[in-house]
């Protein structure tokens, strides 16, 4: 029987599994997904003893998608640019792969939810740069996004994103987030803001053009304040559940080889979950 699981620490709170073993389930395969925790300094060796320890592969969380990067043999392009890993696998040779599946979530979650809204890819405007930015800012540029404009509240850390992907980036001011909406196609809230227990994310809408995809990496509430606002005035919206399950495909098909589909069904289980905590 085949054996992934999470890793991270803590791992106590991922829905990875219940994702994973629906597919399982839904697919009649022979196997399971479990949660391991492992601290950062047993992480290295864990992830080069993954067969060992009877594991097909791993999703990997924080903190430890760094060593992930450094431990596998083999990393894909998207690994590389976003320069961490959250997917190892073991090749036909034994050797340990890793893939960075966030920016691909981003890009599938609004192909299946906002079909046609990269048509227009003149002017995106991401919220924040942390590591989810890193990978959604990599995927708008992969999608051909002309001018990806990076506001955060630590302006070096939109420079640093810049440096890294060059001059389709355009750093601005985080005080500018509402000044800056005019044209836009696209607009993507990758901070913390807006979560339950977090601060509110302030930002005015009205230079947005109506026309304009507005997402929002957070899902507690699934409906934050910056989609409902942007709903009321007739922007489509896409909420960040879809991205978590989406960026789980991947990783299925690398050690269960069947491309799972992300279907309303397997959100209402992740919905009832959110519901329970
Ligand atoms: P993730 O990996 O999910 O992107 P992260 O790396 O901790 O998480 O990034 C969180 C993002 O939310 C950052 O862009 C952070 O801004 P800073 O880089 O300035 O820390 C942003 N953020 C968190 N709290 C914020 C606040 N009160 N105001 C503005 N931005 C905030």
């Amino acid at each position: 029987m085949k054996i992934a699981a999470v890793t991270g620490h803590p791992v106590k709170h991922s829905r990875s599994p219940l994702i994973h073993n629906h597919w399982l389930k839904t697919y009649g395969l022979e196997g399971t997904y479990e949660k391991r925790d492992v601290p950062p300094d047993e992480a290295a060796y864990f992830f080069k003893s993954l067969k060992e320890n009877g594991l097909v592969g791993v999703n990997v969380t924080i903190p430890n998608k760094e060593k992930a990067l450094e431990c596998a043999e083999v990393v894909d392009e998207a690994a590389k640019a976003i320069g961490a890993v959250n997917t190892l696998w073991l090749d036909p040779d034994g050797k340990l792969c890793g893939s960075n599946t966030d920016g691909i979530g981003f890009v599938s979650n609004l192909d299946q939810n906002a079909p046609g809204w990269d048509k227009n890819h003149q002017k995106a405007v991401v919220l924040g740069a942390g590591g989810a930015s890193r990978a959604i800012v990599w995927a708008l540029l992969q999608r051909g996004f002309t001018e990806v404009h990076i506001l955060n509240r630590t302006l070096e850390k939109s420079q640093s994103l810049r440096d890294h992907f060059g001059s389709r980036v355009l750093v601005e001011h985080w005080d500018n987030r509402s000044k800056i909406l005019d044209n836009c196609n696209l607009l993507v809230n990758t901070t913390s803001l807006g979560m339950e227990g977090q601060n509110a994310l302030e930002i005015n809408l009205q230079n947005l053009p109506t026309d304009a995809v507005v997402t929002d990496i957070v899902y507690t509430p699934l409906m934050t304040d910056l989609l409902v606002r942007a709903r009321e005035r007739g922007n489509t919206v896409v909420d960040g559940l879809g991205m978590l399950l989406h960026q789980a495909v991947s990783g299925f098909e690398k050690w269960f080889g069947i491309t799972p589909t992300v279907t309303d069904e397997l959100r209402q289980i992740i919905l009832k979950d959110m519901g329970r905590m």
